[in-house]
């Protein structure tokens, strides 16, 4: 009987074990400064936040990243930069491709780059090219397309680079200047939607520019809604915005929230006209879908099921944020500049929270749900321990326009205006990995499998509880006597 109960805990063991294991997110300081507007020693990238970047495809962790606004050490305020880096995660390590304009001396190649800027767009194709796309500057909103060529090591105007292919230039056309737009950068093209133009005007026009051509080309329906002759056929296209979270999956690209608002005035950019709605463009059928969220601006964060997928969870609203897409095919979202939970983060006199949640939005069931983090805004960063190992206490603070990019099914996390350990707010320097990568392949093998899970596991407990039963009950005995009697004489001989 003793035994029964040994081998009915054993399957009671096996049963819960699917549920128990690890599916937590970790998160890794991996180098930076515990301060704001701090050059730290370990990271030559500077604090930066609004830079722009293109993950090499062809690596597991580095990308690249160019310009952003910079904190200038030397003059101790802030100014934008236009330099190159090519990054590595996991140490992390940086190497300089070109040094940009504030630094003249050391720079290679014609002499020519892009003005220092931030929150463009960019893209590329790893091992060939980068190409960056307006932003803001000095001079406000930009509309200039350059392209770097990794073999040369010189950056080219489109312009330039239409006359040498001997293009006639009198067909060269580009979108608007603009900055703070969403980006959807894909291997053969970027699509660039809205954003905010040269008079502060939010815009919802919608173009790609092609990689192989070097062409801008406005997409089909975004000219039939600017002309306005087949409004009503185009049921659904998002609201003019800026500051959109995007996602690339597959041929579907996401756009969460954003600004909708236009700011004639920069200094009252308040998050009443932050958005939580999420849209899908299908770019084989080139349409919009909604898919889900609050239509209405200036909604507050629903943690209702905490770490649980529900209907009821919303991330709150807000801009800047960070998008990921999962090895799953599902989206993370992090951070950014909006509300938390709290009514009094939507205001039309007080700044946007700072915000450092982590949310995961399944796109099979519909839902999003709160994953780690920080539930409320404005937190301080907590920088636990040695660098480069998971401390379970270490959490980065509150941020927006971070820069960030996928590395398998963790995040690599750098700068942005955030928060640092002493509360204080300003550029980040430091660098982060989250990592989903337990949750991820917990959720991927238990989400196809829970039929299999429903019926195996209880299957397996039944048969075990009937066996530990059949011998407590001395039932396998006759056939052990039985075998005992059959092979006697051969032992006796
Ligand atoms: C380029 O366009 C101009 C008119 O804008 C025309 O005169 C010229 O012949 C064109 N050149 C080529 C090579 O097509
Ligand atoms: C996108 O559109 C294509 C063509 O109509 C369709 O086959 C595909 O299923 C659509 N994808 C999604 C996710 O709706």
């Amino acid at each position: 009987m003793k035994f029964s109960v040994i081998v009915i805990a054993v399957a009671v063991e096996f049963l819960i074990l699917p549920f128990t294991e690890c599916k937590d997110v970790r998160w890794k300081w991996q180098a930076g400064s515990t301060s704001v507007n701090k050059v730290s020693s370990d990271l030559n990238l500077g604090a930066r936040t609004g830079g722009m970047v293109f993950k090499d495809t062809n690596t597991y962790n580095t990308f690249f990243l160019f310009g952003g606004l910079l904190h200038d050490p030397i003059s101790n305020s802030q100014c934008f930069a236009n330099d190159l880096w090519h990054v590595e995660g996991g140490g992390p390590s940086e190497k300089v491709l070109h040094q940009g304009t504030r630094n003249e001396g050391s720079k290679r190649g014609t002499g020519q780059s892009p003005v220092p800027r931030m929150l463009g767009a960019s893209c590329g194709i790893a091992g060939g090219m980068f190409m960056v796309y307006g932003g803001y500057g000095d001079k406000g909103a930009l509309g200039d397309t350059w392209i770097y060529d990794f073999g040369h090591e010189q950056w080219s105007s489109l312009e330039k680079l239409h006359f040498d292919m001997n293009h006639n230039d009198t067909s060269l056309i580009s979108p608007p200047a603009r900055s703070d737009m969403a980006a959807w950068c894909m291997h053969d093209r970027l699509v660039i939607f809205g954003g905010i133009g040269e008079k502060s005007e939010t815009m919802r026009d919608m173009w790609e520019f092609d990689l192989r051509t070097l062409s801008w080309k406005e997409m089909e329906n975004s000219v039939l809604l600017r002309s306005q002759i087949y409004f009503n056929h185009l049921t659904t296209w998002p609201e003019a915005r800026n500051g959109a979270t995007t996602w690339v999956k597959g041929k579907n690209l996401y756009l969460f929230g954003g600004n909708r608002v236009s700011n004639h005035d920069r200094k009252s950019i308040r998050n009443v006209g932050f958005s939580s709605d999420l849209y899908m463009y299908n770019i084989s059928e080139g349409k919009w879908r909604y898919v889900h969220g609050r239509r209405e601006t200036g909604r507050v964060a629903k943690f209702t099921f905490h770490g649980q997928h529900s209907r009821e969870n919303e991330p709150g609203c807000r801009r800047g944020g960070a998008g990921i897409v999962d090895t799953s095919g599902n989206l993370w979202l992090f951070g950014g500049e909006g509300a938390d939970g709290h009514l009094d983060s939507v205001s039309s006199v007080k700044p946007p929270k700072r915000l450092a949640d982590l949310w995961h939005f399944d796109v099979l069931k519909n839902e999003w749900a709160f994953k780690g983090g920080f539930e409320r805004g404005n937190s301080a960063g907590i920088y636990n321990g040695d660098k480069n190992i998971y401390y379970t206490g270490s959490q980065p603070g509150s941020r927006f326009d971070t820069m960030s990019v996928p590395a398998g099914n963790t995040i690599l996390v750098y700068g942005g205006i955030g928060i640092d350990a002493d509360g204080n707010e300003g550029l980040l320097s430091d660098f982060w990995e989250i990592d989903m990568h337990n949750y991820v392949a917990y959720f991927s093998a238990t989400y196809p499998g829970t039929v299999f899970n429903l019926l195996f596991w209880p299957f397996l407990f039944v048969a075990v509880i009937c066996v530990s039963f059949l011998y407590s009950r001395k039932f396998f005995e006759k056939f052990r006597n039985k075998r005992d009697i059959a092979y006697a004489p051969l032992t006796q001989e």
